[in-house]
């Protein structure tokens, strides 16, 4: 390599320029690698990922199982193509995938459908809402995130920059508000304020009858980390069930083995039609999915959605290992006693700290919402101070909230005690270095 090109290469702030800003940054870090909890920098440095980029690596950073299945499949075929081949790794997610699908009618057959992205996965849930049931209108819920394609960002209400300047936006769109327990006094004020809203709306904005599917988070992701009343899921499926209307759960963040069930909608007894999932299903390669009824995947008629990469045979293979890898690691009981030690952890760290509204969370999906003590009003300022002191310590964290107001923490399902309570302890001195 000739020295322009070396320097090039090293010139870390000058290749990072060349990347638009509409990726919204946490950090500069350029990363050598990354394994299992970790993350190494160009510079050497070590730091502890506990946004499992975005929950998605939930069985770590390579896993050497995804690593194998992947280098395995790219030697045997990259790319084959779904509508002009079957490929080994596609059939047999196909048969596996439906197995899991959560609080399931042991007597229906369910079936899989594979694309790219979370909100490519989003539009084919919806459009399938629509196609079987032959209505126009979507009830979402309020600060719920479910992407940035056109029909997505319509149905997303985390924040008005997903949707700023986008109008028209998809027609046919509702929402009412997610129960959020903290600031909806309590969860059974916030439930009934929600079931109420639901009523509201039909009785006001939207008959019933032209609703064709619910689009539900079973935890509230990008709009706080927020975990819903017991009975909420339970709720709406009565009210699907009473108005014909389907029950679509947005299980990209939630889902595999992230809340301590393989879905989170599995904390409850709700049956949902439609399971919507990305991010942990192969570790970090793009697949995403669907899985429904078969007779009720059958109403998309054949070649009304899909698209060109849609179940890529590599991504499959890594979609297969991460299963085998959860199961055989046991992740989703790892998941539960590890978010355990978590949330007691955090709870121990924050006493004292009196802008500390609420900690709170499910399995490995936890949150610190930080406000102001009495009135509640956001405190963003004091949530991004927490990342930045966590990052001079080496930890890595998100934000979520609608304001920004809520510290994200997303640890990869293999992490161990150890990093756990390192992970806390951190968070405690970022806490004590802001004065929170
Ligand atoms: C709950 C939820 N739904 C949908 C999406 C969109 O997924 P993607 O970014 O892969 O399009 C996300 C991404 O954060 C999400 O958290």
């Amino acid at each position: 390599m000739d020295q322009h090109a070396t320097d090039l290469l090293t010139d870390w702030s000058a290749l990072r320029s060349g990347v638009p800003p509409l990726w919204a940054r946490y950090t500069d870090l350029v990363v050598e690698r990354a394994s299992g909890a970790w993350i190494e920098t160009v510079d050497g440095d070590r730091y502890l990922d506990y946004t499992s980029g975005i929950g998605v690596t939930n069985t770590g950073h390579a896993h050497p199982r995804v690593v194998a299945a992947v280098a395995e499949q790219a030697a045997r075929g990259l790319h084959l193509q779904q509508n002009i081949v079957y490929h080994q790794p596609g059939l047999e997610l196909h048969r596996r995938l439906p197995q899991r699908f959560p609080n399931a009618d042991p007597h229906t057959p369910y079936g899989l459908f594979l694309s790219n992205s979370g909100a490519e996965a989003i539009e084919a849930a919806v459009k399938l809402a629509k196609v079987a049931t032959r209505r126009p209108v979507v009830v979402a819920f309020r600060g719920g995130f479910h992407g940035r394609t056109h029909g997505a960002m319509a149905l997303t209400s985390s924040n008005v920059k997903y949707r700023a300047h986008f109008e028209p936006l998809m027609g046919g769109v509702h929402f009412v508000p997610y129960p959020y327990p903290l600031r909806m006094g309590g969860d059974d004020a916030a439930l009934a304020a929600t079931m109420a809203a639901i009523d509201e709306l039909f009785a006001t904005l939207a008959a019933p009858d032209e609703v064709a599917t619910f689009l539900v988070e079973p935890v509230l992701g990008e709009g706080g980390y927020v975990v819903p009343p017991a009975g909420f899921l339970p709720a709406l499926r009565v009210v699907a069930d009473r108005h014909g209307i389907l029950l679509a759960v947005d299980e990209v963040q939630s889902g595999f083995a992230r809340t301590g069930r393989f879905f989170a909608i599995e904390w409850t007894d709700a049956t949902p039609d439609i399971v919507i999932m990305a991010k942990g299903i192969a570790s970090g390669l793009p697949l995403s999915g669907i899985l429904a009824s078969r007779s009720l995947l059958e109403r998309l008629a054949p070649g009304s959605h899909g698209g060109t990469y849609g179940g890529n045979a590599v991504a499959c293979a890594a979609a297969i290992a991460t299963l085998d890898v959860i199961d055989d690691e046991g992740l989703a009981e790892r998941a539960q006693r590890l978010g355990d030690r978590l949330l007691d952890g955090l709870r121990r760290v924050v006493e004292g700290h009196a802008s500390v509204a609420e900690v709170r969370g499910r399995g490995m999906m936890a949150a610190i919402e930080l406000a102001d003590v009495g009135s509640l009003a956001p405190r963003p300022d004091l949530a991004k101070g927490v990342l930045a002191e966590a990052l001079a310590r080496k930890l890595l964290l998100l934000t979520c909230g609608t304001h920004g107001q809520v510290v994200r923490i997303i640890p990869p399902l293999v992490t161990s005690e150890d990093e756990v309570d390192l992970g806390v302890e951190a968070i405690g001195a970022a806490l004590d270095a802001i004065g929170a």
